[in-house]
């Protein structure tokens, strides 16, 4: 039985008169501990289906099951814990009015129980981070420093899958890797998994060991990396490919 299963997942939001299908009966499987990629062009609907896999937006048809149970409109404590997200804007990510600290002992709380107490010196430890840092405001930290705190505050609830929304991609090269082999590495360790967005295709290939290919709002391939990225069968995916080389 897979960790978690999306069964024909569809979404449409309205605008105006004017109807977008974000999403169209998109269906996968993620396994225990595997970091799975999602790629596509903007607007394919990749951050549209880690909103309703948070829970933060509901599908309009299909549903996703968590270890074979559906999760339902209305999500348990337990079931909102064992998903959770990381955003691309770090900073914004955390109150701006508050200690890092206290923004991710809140979030535990919130998840756990008003008893529960983050381990704060050991989160800065698996993150990298000195403890010191945690005691200042988002605005005085670095990008990549708030990100690692971005990823302790995803971890520190224990969840079982972590939904990372093009993470790095307001870092710069080297802080990219850091950040990306930390997440490897507490994925292996605390044997999470993730899904795993970005439009960095050498990123996806390193990472993952299994992508899937959107194009509006379509899954329209998906396969080990290896295969989808050195010999993609799909045309879109081809061109996806040629745009991304064209690019650099
Ligand atoms: N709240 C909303 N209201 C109306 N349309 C929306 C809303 N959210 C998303 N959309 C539309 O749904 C489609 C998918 O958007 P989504 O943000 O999921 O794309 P994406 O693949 O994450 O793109 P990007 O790579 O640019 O982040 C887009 O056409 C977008 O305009
Ligand atoms: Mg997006």
């Amino acid at each position: 039985m897979s960790l978690l299963e999306a069964r024909d997942i569809s979404k449409s939001y309205r605008r105006n008169g004017l109807r977008t299908d974000a999403l169209r009966d998109v269906r996968f499987t993620l396994d225990d501990g595997e970091i799975l990629g999602i790629v596509g062009e903007s607007g394919s609907g990749k951050s549209t289906l880690l909103r309703l896999l948070s829970g933060l937006e509901k599908p309009d048809r299909g549903e996703f099951l968590l270890d074979g149970k559906p999760l339902p409109a209305k999500r348990t404590k337990e079931q909102y814990r064992a998903i959770q997200m990381i955003f691309q804007d770090a900073p914004g990510s955390f109150q701006p009015r508050r200690r890092v600290a206290a923004s991710i002992r809140e979030a535990v709380k919130s998840l756990c129980g008003r008893a529960a107490e983050p381990d704060l010196d050991k989160l800065c430890a698996l993150v990298g981070l000195s403890p010191d840092l945690a005691q200042r405001y988002p605005r005085e930290l670095s990008g990549g420093q708030c990100q690692r705190f971005a990823i302790a505050r995803a971890v520190a609830a224990s969840p079982r899958i972590l939904l990372c929304d093009e993470i790095t991609s307001a870092l710069d090269v080297s802080t990219q890797a850091q950040v990306l082999r930390l997440l490897a590495d507490i994925c292996r360790e605390k044997h999470m998994a993730a899904l795993f967005v970005s439009h960095d295709l050498s990123v996806v290939s390193c990472l993952c060991s299994r992508v899937l290919v959107l194009y509006e709002g379509s899954l329209v391939e998906e396969g080990p990396v290896r295969r989808v990225i050195g010999a993609p069968e799909e045309a879109y995916t081809k061109r996806l490919l040629d745009s991304v080389l064209e690019v650099r």
